[in-house]
């Protein structure tokens, strides 16, 4: 383990698990993680790691005197739907829907694979005070490649990827997966890159920044998301799986905050300094973290509002098999939880900034 003054790590070292007595093994295939002696799930790549992220926020607090960034509490919107209406809907036999929210849950922690993709510009070229010791200086030293791997798998190993499909086959007694449900995600997606916000810093720093705070928007929203999932699939009334099913998600849960606090803390560690535009003028860290946040988290918070409660109804109307479809809907709409963004997040209207396709 590593004292709490190393602040720099090798990427084996941030890739290195913590010794673990048994594998955790989904229906067959080995995943990430595994059980200590003790029998407590341990999450994979977080020997050095953990501590080495604490070090690195710990330094960033005694440096700069700021908080570390986050994403505000109050801008996160309940799941929809909440875990009384998917209850409901499992309930009255309607299983189509949840099967596919569980698939699509399954489908984008495999986007995460792409974060590795992520280009880095030398961090000199656009950062005017020094990186080394930082969680910024080990974005590709091991983090991106980390968060890759939880997310997608690696290798033979499987990652959330893999144990979300596994939880929904448990919780819903293996359902048919229509192939479409991947086609219209992806479609959903969309294409086309959002306008600069920052253009004079040139668009692979503006992108780098960019990507990580819509990253860490998902993270954050989905953790929303993944409780919602664990209340529902340990319901016995409701779930072929109460414990197997729960605890996979448990421990995706558990994985899910490492990831949570390195962005946050390279975000922080890029506010408290100055930016270099191309043509090497200052620009305030603080300033372009802010903004890019503002506006992912408007995009997350415009798809968790209008578009998905209208795809979420549109989706139980076209699949359910029962008898009366607006007796469902009524019921279905009376258990949802109200809820309004603050007032700086109240106008919605679109713009051109796209998010990834969240949760
Ligand atoms: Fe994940
Ligand atoms: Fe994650």
């Amino acid at each position: 383990m590593p004292d709490e003054s190393q602040l720099t790590f090798s990427t084996e070292q941030i890739l290195a698990n913590v010794p673990t007595r048994e594998p955790l093994v989904v229906k067959g295939v080995k995943c990430h993680g595994g059980f200590d002696a003790d029998g407590n799930y341990r999450s994979p790549r977080t020997q050095f790691r953990v501590p080495a992220i604490k070090a690195w926020q710990a330094q960033h607090v005694a440096t700069s005197g700021t908080a570390l960034f986050e994403i505000p509490a109050d801008t996160i919107s309940p799941q929809v739907p909440n875990p009384a209406q998917a209850k409901f809907l499992l309930r009255s036999g309607v299983r189509e829907p949840m099967v596919r929210w569980l698939s699509e849950i399954a489908i984008v922690e495999g986007f995460g694979a792409m974060i590795r993709e992520l280009p880095v510009p030398p961090l000199s070229t656009f950062i005017r005070e020094d990186t080394a010791g930082t969680a910024l200086a080990h974005l590709t030293g091991g983090l991106f490649e980390a968060h890759a791997r939880d997310e997608a798998g690696w290798s033979e190993e499987g990652g959330h990827r893999q144990m979300w499909d596994a939880a929904r086959d448990a919780a819903l007694s293996n359902p048919v997966i229509s192939p479409e449900i991947y086609t219209n995600l992806i479609a959903r997606r969309g294409a086309g890159q959002p306008s600069a916000l920052f253009p004079e810093l040139g668009e692979p720093v503006e992108r780098l920044i960019r990507f990580m705070v819509n990253v860490l928007a998902i993270e954050v929203f989905a953790a929303s998301t993944f409780a919602w999932a664990e209340e529902v699939l340990s319901d016995p009334e409701v779930s072929d799986a109460p414990d197997d099913a729960a605890n996979l998600v448990r421990y995706i849960r558990s994985d899910e905050s490492p990831h949570v606090e390195y962005l946050r803390t390279a975000l922080s560690e890029i506010q408290a300094r100055t930016l270099l535009t191309l043509d090497a003028k200052p620009v305030s860290g603080g300033k372009v973290v802010e903004d890019l946040a503002a506006r992912g988290i408007r995009a997350m918070l415009r798809q968790r509002l209008n578009e998905r409660p209208v795809m979420v109804r549109d989706l139980i109307r076209k699949t359910a098999n029962v008898k009366d479809i607006d007796e469902l809907m009524r019921q279905f709409d009376a258990l949802a939880t109200p809820w309004t963004p603050p007032a700086r997040y109240r106008d919605l209207a679109p713009e051109r900034g796209a998010v990834p396709v969240g949760y």
